[in-house]
């Protein structure tokens, strides 16, 4: 290296340094000596994409949350459309027509999140990519779009889908997604996008850690990262631009998920809702779901089970069931204009999405250079959840649904007692088996049956195209 490159090396170091020593964070160039000019420009770029104060005062505040606690222990259910319609301000059947206008019109765009690093299910590739089809073998990513595909055409429309990706998911997705001809989208139909990250700190000095001599330990950060990923990259521009007002999000994580299902929609556009959740009633006071509850002034939250005060959790209505009954399988539908004021907020300073924080163990290297796996937490990461921004939507509401037929989510890998690869398959092959019975068509015990989307969306389709009094005796896969 000739001079002038020392002289702009030296200069960067010592511009590194006085931007991190007011942190404390200057152990992050222990190796700088060490590293190639590449890597010296890595891990610069990577320093200086990091707000220290930021991560400084949320590192200060990770222990707080008093009022919080307080308020929740005081709050009780949503306002709610239930599935027995009892006491619903609409009936299904308007819900469905105002879905159906909505759909025709061409205002509903569907935004899936799929940057999560699946840490659970052991799959080493981004989770959309799972072979999840019982029969087919199709990968949850077929299965979604085909839901679309479908509805596209039913419709008479173009409905976008974006996806959110993470640096961890983003290359194969889309290698992915591309090898497959995006499975029958059309270009300007699918957009992907990436979220942000967020560094690891060390849960007692608050020191950000670093996976190798050249890289911080950088995670997603968190499915609230879609607020500003969405708004930055462009797409919720595009997205209005051609129309779009309402935005159907899931995760990719469920097989299940009725995407842009008409009621639902309807329910939300009925209420004027600016954002609105599917939820199903739990079981279990202590269901490892979110729960969605009225505070003291009307807002609703989202409180995750493990948040969720006892006594709370197991306060009964006087007919015995559950006061805190909804719980989110994390579908919602949002108005693109709320979430627009809220990226709006977010980029002037006022932050519509708190971070949380999560201690997870975190392998980091050393100052003396050895890469350390810990047995136990040693870090905290931060993450920001999208539902978060109920609080400040205008008339939000909880739809309920019925989890054997909207939620199967795929988390833990195959043995596990709950919510693996073969409980999700068995929800896939009973729902196209309830499916062809209720046609008239007999599945013989013990056959597996998969029904694509692109064949049929519900059991009404599935009449019209198959014969009543048609029998399946072997495995079959309806496409
Ligand atoms: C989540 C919800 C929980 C809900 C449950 C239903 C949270 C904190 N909890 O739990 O309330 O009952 O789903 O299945 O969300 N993702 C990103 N980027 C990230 C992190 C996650 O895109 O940085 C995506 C994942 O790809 C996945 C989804 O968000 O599609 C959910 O993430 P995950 O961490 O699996 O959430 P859960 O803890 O299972």
């Amino acid at each position: 290296m000739n001079y002038s490159g020392h002289k702009n090396m030296d200069e960067t170091l010592a511009q590194l340094q006085s931007l991190l020593a007011p942190f404390g964070q200057t152990h992050l160039l222990d190796f700088w000596d060490r590293l190639t000019p590449e890597e010296r420009n890595s891990l610069e770029a990577e320093i200086r994409a990091i707000d220290f104060g930021q991560i400084a005062r949320l590192f200060e505040k990770r222990e707080a949350g008093e009022d919080l606690h307080e308020m929740i222990e005081r709050a009780g259910p949503p306002p709610a459309l239930r599935l027995d319609g009892q006491n619903n301000r609409f009936s299904a059947d308007e819900a469905r027509s105002r879905g159906r206008e909505a759909m025709q019109a061409g205002q509903i765009g569907v935004i899936l999140v799929a940057g999560g690093q699946g840490t659970r299910l052991g799959f080493p590739h981004p989770k959309g990519m799972f072979p999840i089809g019982p029969v087919s073998g199709n990968s949850l990513f077929q299965i979604h779009i085909e839901k679309i595909l479908a509805d596209s055409r039913r419709y008479g429309v173009s409905i976008p889908l974006y996806i959110m990706t993470s640096p961890a998911t983003h290359d194969e997705t889309v290698e992915f997604l591309d090898r497959n001809d995006r499975f029958g989208l059309a270009k300007d139909q699918l957009t992907i996008f990436r979220q942000g990250t967020m560094p690891a700190v060390d849960d007692q000095s608050g020191k950000v850690l670093l996976v190798n001599k050249s890289h911080l330990a950088l995670s997603p950060d968190g499915h609230g990262g879609m607020l500003d990923a969405f708004a930055k990259s462009g797409a919720m521009d595009a997205a209005r631009d051609r129309g779009i007002r309402q935005l159907f999000y899931f995760q990719v994580d469920n097989p299940l998920v009725d995407i842009c299902g008409l009621d639902f929609l309807g329910y939300h556009l009925l209420s004027g809702s600016e954002f609105s959740s599917q939820v199903i009633a739990k079981r279990d006071p202590l269901d490892r779901v979110g729960n969605i509850v009225r505070l003291e002034d009307e807002r609703l939250l989202m409180v995750e089970y493990s948040d969720l005060p006892e006594k709370l959790a197991h306060r009964r209505n006087p007919d015995g069931s559950l006061e805190i009954w909804a719980g989110s399988i994390a579908v919602h539908v949002m108005d693109l204009e709320f979430l627009n004021r809220m990226a709006k907020q977010t980029a002037a300073g006022n932050e519509a999405l708190p971070f949380h924080t999560a201690r997870k163990k975190v392998d980091y290297l050393d100052r003396s250079g050895r890469t350390v796996r810990p047995d136990e937490p040693n870090a905290i990461k931060f993450e920001r959840f999208i539902f978060d921004l109920l609080p400040s939507a205008a008339d939000a509401i909880a739809v309920e649904v019925d989890p054997q037929r909207a939620f199967a989510p795929l988390k833990n890998a195959p043995g596990d007692p709950t919510d693996t690869p073969e409980s999700v398959k068995a929800q896939l092959v009973a729902q196209a088996k309830d499916w062809l019975q209720r046609a008239g068509i007999e599945v013989s015990e013990g056959v597996k049956v998969e029904i694509s989307p692109l064949f049929a969306r519900n059991e009404t389709e599935v009449a019209k195209k198959i014969p009543a009094g048609t029998q399946v005796t072997q495995d079959r896969y309806f496409c």
